[in-house]
């Protein structure tokens, strides 16, 4: 048996970190485009739809294997089927890890140098209709790339000098300030002219705009924005408490992420409809279209500055916790010493990220499967391994684990209602991998 591991002492102190995985940019620039480049309402039904229905059941199951097992992904597995037969799950997900982190860390450089840029009032003095261009030459240079180094450095950093507790309680006390500043922000968009149009985007489903592609891009960012279908929750619930309320604990989690995602829409839509913007615009649209949002308000660059270097530090609870699953892997399957493996993973993301900044400029011709590097990251990644890893778990945690410790792991000390149980199972065994699958060989 493993030492005791030191466990969360607060409750509050487990919400935020479940939520700090789960929020960042995937809410507040994966989301808002994502949504625009599928259709707006038909995204956003069926989006909300694979929340609920799919990601509550799976996040608990992630828990409920975590928690048990004391351990990460690969050990959970280990521990729960006694062989080592489902470690390609943990291989699965690690490569996922690793792509995500190199994709991120160049959009979280991205938000840098908006911090930046806002701080030293360049962006200020850009024409709104300049924006577009602006961040073009921006992103099609080698600027990016020293971002993301700068990125990854600090992300390392936080790594390496065992600070997260510093970082998790710092972004404590900051995160309500972001969702204040969320509340702001969509309250000024909602009295922008174009506001009605915007919401009915985002809000009135386009039944016959329900493609294949817009439910597997829905299905992969509920996965993306939650953090499932790779290990990271199930890593945090390796350190809850016997008592902590895995149902309320996956559900809250759920729907404060969910939340942050709306409001980022609330604060997008009505903007890109009064400035005339276009909603597919991809990878780029928020950056094009936040900074006409803040600089029309009063200290503009106060909000813009505060904003991002937020939405900067939102990425960096994220990518700790996807750096802690290819982390704690090299250092158990090698047998190497942390600082090493903190060291290889930053070299290796490094190394990944310059290909994913400079895909959208000078090596933008390169594709794979008809894709820029930096997009087949995303979706090789979310669209397909989380979602993957998500059915395997679900049917993992349904079928094969063992019915007491499901069940007494989901009541966590008896203060679950009798019929919530049931739901998750069901969900688990049947809904949640029927869905994936269905959604799989629909696209
Ligand atoms: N959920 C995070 C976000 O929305 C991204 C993430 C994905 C983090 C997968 C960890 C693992 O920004």
């Amino acid at each position: 048996m493993m030492a005791r591991r030191v466990q969360f002492t607060t409750r509050i102190g487990v919400i935020a970190t479940t939520v700090g995985s789960a929020v960042g940019l995937g809410n507040i620039w994966r989301f808002p485009y994502e949504a625009g480049a599928h259709g707006g309402g038909a995204f956003m039904l069926c989006y909300l739809f694979f929340i609920f229905i799919i990601g509550i059941p799976v996040i608990s199951a992630e828990f409920v294997m975590g928690r048990a097992a004391h351990s990460g992904i690969m050990g959970a597995f280990r521990y729960h089927s006694g062989n080592h037969r489902w470690d390609w799950v943990s291989y699965a997900s690690i490569l996922a890890a690793i792509l995500i982190l190199s994709f991120y860390s160049v959009v979280a450089g991205w938000t840098m140098e908006y911090t930046f840029d806002s701080v030293t009032g360049h962006l200020g003095n850009v024409a709104d209709s300049a924006r577009h261009a602006e961040f073009d030459s921006f992103i099609s240079g080698w600027r990016p790339v020293w971002w993301m180094i700068a990125f990854l450095a600090i992300n390392a950093a936080v790594l390496l000098g065992g600070v997260q507790k510093g970082i998790e309680r710092m972004s404590n006390i900051l995160m309500p300030l972001l969702f204040v500043i969320l509340l702001v922000f969509c309250v000024n968009s909602l009295l922008m002219p174009a506001a009605g149009e915007g919401l009915a985007f985002l809000f009135k489903p386009d039944f016959s705009a329900i493609t294949p592609s817009v439910v597997l891009g829905a299905m992969g960012q509920a996965f993306f924005s939650l953090s499932i279908g790779l290990g990271c929750m199930m890593t945090y619930a390796s350190y809850f408490s016997d008592s902590t309320p895995i149902v309320k604990t996956a559900t809250t989690t759920a729907l404060l992420d969910t939340l942050v995602a709306v409001l980022a829409g609330i604060i997008i839509f009505p903007a890109v409809f009064s400035f005339g913007m276009q909603s597919e615009a991809g990878p780029k649209l928020v950056f094009e279209v936040l900074p006409s949002i803040f600089y029309r308000l009063p200290g503009g660059s106060v909000w813009s500055a505060m904003f991002f270097f937020l939405l900067v530090l939102a990425s960096l609870t994220s990518t700790i916790s996807m750096s802690e699953i290819f982390i704690a892997f090299l250092c158990d399957e090698f047998k190497i010493a942390r600082r090493k493996a903190t060291v290889i993973l930053t070299l290796l993301a490094m190394v990944l990220g310059s290909l994913c900044a400079l895909s959208f400029g000078p090596i933008s011709d390169i594709t794979i499967f008809g894709k820029t590097i930096f997009n087949a990251f995303d979706y090789a990644s979310s669209n397909i391994i989380l979602p993957i890893g998500g059915m395997v778990i679900s049917l993992f945690v349904g079928w094969r684990l063992d019915r007491h410790t499901l069940l007494s792991q989901l009541a966590s000390n008896g203060r679950l209602p009798s019929w919530i149980a049931p739901c998750i199972i069901i969900s688990l065994r049947y809904i949640a991998p029927i869905c994936i699958l269905a959604v799989f060989l629909a696209s």
